[in-house]
C-alpha cells in the first residue's frame, strides 16, 4: 500500500476513535450515576483501605454472576479517574481507592457534591438535553419546554418531589463556598442589609450571616421554596418574585442565578437592584457568583466543564454562561459603571458590580 494512502487510513481511524469517543461519552455519567446509586465511593471509604473486587461485591450484596461486570463499570471509572487502583503485598487482587473527584461524593462529607451531581444526572433533565434538536425547529422557548411542556422553574413549582430534591442539591453545591466564604468575608462588609436573590433554602446566606452578625440577610426565593423556612436572628426568608419586586438593600447577591436568564432578564434584574441601592442614598454593590468563560485561559478541565455546564443551561434555561465581555454588557446595559472579577471559586467568579 502506497505510504499516502496508509496515512490517510490512519487519519481517518484516528477520526472514527475520536468520533466514537465523543458519541459514546454519555455513558462514563451513566456509569458514574450507577456508581453512585449502588453507594460505591461509599463503600470504599468505609472500608478504609483500598477495596478488591470481592469485597466491594459482598458489600454490594448483588449477584456474584454481576462480578465481571462490576469490574467493567469499575474499569471505565479508574480510566476517567474516579478511581484508583493499587495492589497490596501478597494480595491476589487490586483494590479500588476514592479520588479527588470521587471523594467528593461522599454523602457525609463536607463538602459533597453527590445529590448536586445526581441533579445533573437526573432523567428530568436528561431528557431535556435529548430534544435539543428537536428545540432548534420549534419555537419553544426552551428543551426544556419541548421535553416537559412547562419551563424549569413551573414544572418544579408543580413537583413537591422534585422541588425538594432540587433545593437540596443546590445545598451540597453551597457548601463548596463554605471553604472560601470566610476568606471572602472583606467582600460583603460596610453594608447593613443584604438580599440573596434566588437564594434557594439560604444555605449561602445562613454562612454569610453567622460571619456576620451586624449584616441584615435576606433570602428571596419563589414562594414553594421558601414556604417552610424559619427566620432566625439577621436571617430572613421572603417569597416573591425578582422580576416584580426586589426588597430595598444597599447589597444584592446572586449566586448560580443569572446564568439561568436570558440577557434581557438579567438587565431588568439588575436595573431593580440598582434602583434599590440608589433609594438608599449609599454605595452599594451586586455579587455574583458564577461562571466566567476564558477560553484562552482556562485549562482543559475547567474549560470542558464551563462548556458543558453552557449547554446544560441551553438545554434547560433561557440562560447561558457568560464570556466577561457578555457580562460586562449587561452590567453597562443596566446603568452600572464598573466591576471587578475574581476567580475564587474554581469554576466559578465572584463578580463585584458597582454603580
Ligand atoms: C440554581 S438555583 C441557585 C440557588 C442558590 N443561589 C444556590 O446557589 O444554592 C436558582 C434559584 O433561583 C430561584 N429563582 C428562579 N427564578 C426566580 C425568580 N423569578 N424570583 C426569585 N427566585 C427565582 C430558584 O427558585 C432557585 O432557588
Amino acid at each position: 500500500m502506497a505510504m499516502n494512502q496508509s496515512n490517510v487510513d490512519a487519519d481517518l481511524f484516528q477520526a472514527q476513535a475520536h468520533l466514537y469517543k465523543h458519541v459514546l461519552n454519555y455513558l462514563t455519567s451513566m456509569c458514574l450515576k450507577s456508581a453512585m446509586q449502588l453507594n460505591i465511593p461509599d463503600i470504599i471509604h468505609s472500608h478504609g483501605r483500598p477495596t478488591t473486587l470481592p469485597e466491594l461485591l459482598s458489600a454490594l450484596h448483588i449477584d456474584p454472576a454481576k462480578s465481571c461486570h462490576l469490574y467493567r463499570l469499575m474499569r471505565l471509572l479508574v480510566h476517567s479517574g474516579f478511581f484508583s487502583t493499587s495492589k497490596s503485598d501478597g494480595e491476589e487482587d487490586v483494590g479500588y481507592d476514592l479520588t479527588p473527584s470521587s471523594r467528593l461524593l461522599l454523602k457525609n462529607n463536607i463538602p459533597s457534591l453527590s445529590s448536586y451531581a445526581q441533579l445533573l444526572l437526573h432523567p428530568v433533565m436528561v431528557h431535556s438535553s435529548e430534544s435539543l434538536g428537536d428545540w432548534f425547529r420549534s419555537n419553544e422557548p426552551t428543551p426544556f419546554h419541548t421535553a416537559h411542556e412547562v419551563g424549569l422553574w413551573e414544572y418544579i413549582s408543580q413537583n413537591q418531589e422534585f422541588n425538594r430534591f432540587f433545593n437540596e442539591s443546590m445545598i451540597g453545591d453551597s457548601s463548596m463556598m463554605d471553604l472560601v466564604i470566610k476568606d471572602c468575608k472583606s467582600v460583603f462588609e460596610g453594608f447593613d442589609t443584604l438580599v440573596d436573590v434566588g437564594g434557594g433554602n439560604g444555605s449561602v446566606a445562613r454562612i454569610i450571616s453567622e460571619s456576620l452578625p451586624h449584616l441584615q440577610c435576606i433570602v428571596l426565593d419563589l414562594p414553594h421554596v421558601v414556604q417552610n423556612l424559619q427566620d432566625s436572628g439577621n436571617l430572613k426568608f421572603i417569597g416573591g418574585d425578582m422580576f416584580q419586586s426586589m426588597p430595598p438593600a444597599d447589597s444584592f447577591l446572586f449566586k448560580l442565578v443569572l446564568h439561568a436568564y436570558s440577557d434581557e432578564d438579567c438587565v431588568k434584574v439588575l436595573k431593580k437592584c440598582r434602583e434599590a441601592i440608589a433609594s438608599k442614598g449609599k454605595e452599594g454593590k451586586v455579587i455574583i457568583i458564577d461562571i466566567v468563560i476564558n477560553e484562552e485561559k482556562d485549562e482543559a478541565d475547567l474549560k470542558d466543564a464551563k462548556l458543558f455546564f453552557d449547554a446544560f443551561m441551553m438545554a434547560v434555561v433561557t440562560g447561558r454562561e457568560r464570556e466577561e465581555k457578555e457580562w460586562e454588557k449587561l452590567f453597562l446595559e443596566a446603568g452600572f459603571s464598573h466591576y471587578k472579577i475574581t476567580p475564587v471559586f474554581g469554576l466559578r467568579s465572584l463578580i463585584e458590580v458597582y454603580p
